[in-house]
């Protein structure tokens, strides 16, 4: 099983990659309880995420660290899976 020989894709700076339907499970699994399938579900006082403007590493240190009654992944997630869970949620923005 090949890949056609063409140009790796390579993330920069990542050694390991994460893809979207991984990404996608990792969210459903991890975050949708809270922050719904589509980021608007607000439960346990969670804030929308269609309207969170957070940066990028703010929101790894936050998934990473947790806030409030929001869980920490750390040890649960790897780095690769933090960046890309905090990616995928961008998705939500309007
Ligand atoms: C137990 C419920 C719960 C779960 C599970 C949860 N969150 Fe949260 N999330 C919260 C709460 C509550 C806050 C607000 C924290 C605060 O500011 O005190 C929050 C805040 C956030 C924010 C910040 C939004 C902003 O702009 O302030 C992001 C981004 C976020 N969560 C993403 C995630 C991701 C990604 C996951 C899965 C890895 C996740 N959350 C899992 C409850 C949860």
């Amino acid at each position: 099983m090949g890949c056609g020989g063409t140009e790796t894709h390579s993330p920069a700076g990542a050694g390991e990659e994460v893809s979207e339907v991984q990404a996608r499970a990792l969210y459903i699994r991890k975050c949708s309880l809270c922050h719904g399938d589509d980021g608007k579900l607000m439960a346990s006082k969670s804030p929308d995420l269609s309207l969170s403007t957070l940066a990028l590493d703010k929101r790894i240190a936050l998934i990473t660290y947790g806030k409030g009654t929001m869980p920490g992944q750390k040890g649960l997630l790897n780095s690769a899976e933090i960046r890309a869970v905090a990616r995928y949620i961008e998705r939500f923005r309007e």
